[in-house]
């Protein structure tokens, strides 16, 4: 089985968020199971830099439009994945965030970056492709290489099968029809099955109506995203694929967010050695300049700040959050207005509110072993990565009933296998509520422990999804 993985972040060298944990990981665990994998990724600065000595392997020549030529490198992972690096200085050689200026907005030519992408990974899995290795399957993931699918099946010959996985379906990859030309589109491609969405072109619904399979990362979000309240403008066709949408849970990578491994902690622990946790608490408090308390529990949040992530919830109850009395630290970067809230909130509150501002992988893995609880209330999460390494991390998650969260957090109250809280309603209300429970629950040692035990115990590993995505890839190969 020969699989081209393409995608626009890959950790640990370019991550937004959880796309990029999520290419950084499964194709490894894909190889583990058998699968012949190449990841094919823009060769970013940072890329680069890790790969300095990647070998060149094929020129591309322009595949139409304003696509600009560009040229293949093969670079090899010290675990021994192998990488295809599509080298374009004008379009990929830019340092920072992948899809964002230095002002924070985006790159004007988005679509020519991420159409050069989906182009080159349309071309190398068709019988044109300049390589000796051709795919039995091309496995996109989101906006940014979803119009490969596309290309594929329309400007390609003899092509591999497609699957197309939706990390959000809030990011659509939408740009106005001028760019039709320049992605070496033609004006017959101008139509509800083709490339235009209420007169704009999106890149992510030509992929949803034009891969062979679409999956998305968790059972629930799989249901929610054909509803019409949570299908952001998509729910009829995902509903027309129903048959050809699955929803397959993410994992993480055990060997980056393990407690009993992990380089960034104050103290190493695990199910056997839960007291040591304690230590990074106090770690966790020194850092952020709060009091080293140890009777009153720590909350905390990572996260981008956005409205997806629920966060002005937890903005609006910090007062009473802090009152309680508890305690709340924050990493995350963003929206602006909640970045100031958060600041104002630790402003108030010096003694239980700490904020930092800012993208720090090292203080995102503290922070996982450092709290007590971990809040998540996002209004809709397709999976989510954060509160499965705080189940890991025996840091009982706090969140919203919503896709992933849903799938993975079963609440304390609701038996032996509780291992979190969940809260419905989205309300700062709600959220204080069981803020409240959770912070009972705290005060009761023996009670806690359990819960900590329950969620420490769980298989959050690749293993399984990475078999659920070989039986997709077998299950279109035999077609
Ligand atoms: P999403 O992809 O929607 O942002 P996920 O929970 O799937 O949500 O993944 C988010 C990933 O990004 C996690 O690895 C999380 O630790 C990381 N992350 C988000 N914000 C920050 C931040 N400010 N600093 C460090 N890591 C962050
Ligand atoms: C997206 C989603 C998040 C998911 C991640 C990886 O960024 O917002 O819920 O965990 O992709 O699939």
């Amino acid at each position: 089985m020969k699989t081209l993985f393409v995608t626009s972040e890959i950790a640990p060298w370019v991550k937004t968020g959880g796309l990029g944990d999520v290419a950084g990981a499964l194709p490894q665990a894909l190889r583990q199971a058998g699968c012949d994998l190449r990841v094919l990724a823009p060769r970013y600065p940072a890329l680069q830099k890790a790969f300095p000595n990647a070998e060149h392997l094929a020129h591309l020549p322009s595949l139409g439009g304003q696509l600009p030529a560009a040229d293949l490198y093969a670079a090899q992972h010290a675990d021994g994945l192998p990488f295809l690096l599509l080298d374009c200085p004008q379009l990929f050689d830019r340092p920072g965030n992948p899809y964002l200026g230095p002002e924070g907005i985006d790159w004007l030519d988005n679509h020519l970056r991420f159409g050069l992408l989906s182009r080159v990974a349309a071309r190398l899995a068709g019988d044109a492709t300049p390589l000796d290795w051709r795919p039995d399957i091309l496995h996109c993931h989101d906006w940014q290489t979803a119009l490969a699918p596309y290309y594929l099946r329309f400007y390609e010959k003899g092509g591999a099968a497609s699957v197309l996985t939706i990390h959000n379906l809030a990011f659509q990859g939408i740009f106005p029809p001028q760019v039709l030309d320049e992605l070496g589109l033609l004006a017959s491609d101008w139509h509800i099955d083709g490339v235009e969405y209420y007169s704009q072109l999106s890149f992510l619904k030509a992929g949803l109506r034009h891969a062979d399979r679409l999956t998305t990362v968790s059972p629930t979000y799989a249901r929610e995203i054909q509803t019409t309240a949570e299908g952001m403008g998509l729910s009829g066709l995902l509903r027309s694929r129903a048959a050809e949408l699955t929803g397959i849970l993410n994992g993480i990578d055990t060997t980056i967010w393990n407690p009993a491994s992990d380089s960034h902690l104050a103290a190493t622990y695990d199910r056997e050695h839960l007291d040591a946790k304690r230590k990074n608490k106090a770690a966790l408090q020194r850092q952020f300049g709060l009091p080293e308390r140890s009777d009153c529990p720590l909350f905390a949040v990572v996260s981008r700040l956005t409205s997806q992530k629920g966060l002005d919830l937890v903005a609006a109850a910090g007062d009473l959050l802090a009152a309680l009395p508890a305690q709340l630290v924050v990493l995350g970067n963003g929206d602006k207005t909640l970045e100031a809230a958060f600041r104002k909130l630790a402003e108030r509150h010096p003694q239980h509110i700490a904020v930092t501002i800012g993208f720090d992988e090292a203080l995102a893995h503290h922070i996982e072993a450092g709290a007590d609880c971990f809040l998540m209330p996002s209004r809709f999460e397709p999976c989510g990565l954060n509160q499965m390494y705080s189940l890991a991390y025996g840091t009982p998650p706090l969140v919203r009933a919503t896709g992933g969260l849903a799938d993975t957090v079963i609440d304390a109250d609701s038996g032996a296998l509780g291992n979190g809280f969940v809260f419905s309603e989205t309300t700062p209300a709600a959220l204080m509520h069981t803020v409240r429970r959770a912070a009972e629950a705290w005060r009761d040692p023996k009670r806690w422990r359990q819960l900590q035990m329950a969620a420490m115990a769980g298989d959050y590993s690749w293993r399984v999804p990475a078999a659920r995505y070989l039986d997709l890839y077998r299950t279109l190969q035999r077609q």
